[in-house]
């Protein structure tokens, strides 16, 4: 058997044109989506990561601004412009690029943010809004795994979901959403005795620890969906996933490749929830 394929890059396009839609008729009402990405110091994979959310932002029709500072800013001085940003009526939402310099506390930037505002879904109250079923910000890339998951209409009711990897940002929100939409969820990470006898069990796997080959075929049961979340380089200095897509596709029912799986993906949620930030200032 080999495995169905998880278009990420043909699900982002027909979600994009539907927030064009949905900002086209925003704008209509008097109100344009507005996006605040700041980067801070010039780390050179973050750089290609904001240039292509502005990019998407504007690609969308949204309002999007770039706001960059040098590495050496000060914590204080990237907290005001948060500050700023919260009161700003044309933003919408605040996207403080992550990793930051040392001197800066992270934590106290993203809590710095107003939840009203928190696009990339990182901020506790947001955390808080998942773990409870109230209205919230997703982060965007456990979010876009489960719009592919609903995209082949897959039933995630009495199924076993493993979650390889228990990051704030990707292992433990996608666990939360996929109990929320009643799987039995299983987190596995780097301190789990026997990752194979777990991943065998699962009827869906989402690989999401950062290195190559942790999911190899004889960890899937067949039929399984895989969802690869890793971007990491092979010997050739190729894109690749976590799993070792090759030897899975023949052994799973659906894959998501890489590139062109969840990596569109992520953009396309940052725009869902920008849009929906200001739908929700709308009404
Ligand atoms: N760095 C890498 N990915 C992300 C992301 O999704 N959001 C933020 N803020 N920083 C990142």
């Amino acid at each position: 058997m080999t495995a169905q394929l998880i278009d990420g890059t043909a699900l982002s396009q027909q979600l994009r044109a539907e927030v064009a839609q949905r900002t086209l008729a925003l704008k209509a009402r008097g109100i344009t989506p507005g996006l605040a990405v700041v980067l801070v110091g010039d780390d050179p994979a973050s750089q290609v990561y904001v240039r292509n959310k502005v990019k998407a932002c504007h690609e969308a029709g949204l309002h999007s601004v770039l706001e960059k500072y040098d590495a050496n800013m000060s914590e204080a001085a990237l907290l005001a412009r948060v500050e700023a940003l919260n009161k700003d009526p044309a933003i919408h939402g605040i996207l403080v690029q992550l990793p930051l310099p040392a001197q800066i506390d992270a934590h106290k930037v993203i809590e710095a943010i107003a939840p009203a505002k928190d696009v990339d879904g990182f901020h506790v109250a947001s955390a808080g809004a998942l773990v409870t079923g109230l209205p919230g910000f997703w982060p965007c890339t456990p979010y876009g795994c489960m719009k592919m998951l609903a995209s082949i209409g897959y039933e995630l009711k009495g199924k076993h979901a493993v979650v390889i990897g228990r990051s704030n940002t990707v292992g433990k929100p996608m666990a939360l959403m996929l109990l929320q939409k009643n799987a039995t969820v299983t987190i596995c990470h780097s301190g789990t005795a026997n990752l194979k006898a777990m991943t065998l069990q699962a009827d869906v796997v989402v690989a999401a620890v950062g290195k190559r080959n942790v999911l190899t075929a004889d960890m899937v049961k067949p039929g399984a969906v895989v969802i690869d979340v890793g971007m990491n380089r092979d010997d050739h200095g190729k894109l690749c996933g976590d799993a070792d897509f090759a030897g899975v596709r023949e052994v799973a029912g659906w894959i998501t490749p890489v590139p062109g799986g969840v990596g569109p993906m992520t953009i396309t949620m940052l725009l869902v929830n920008t849009l929906e930030a200001a739908e929700r200032i709308a009404n």
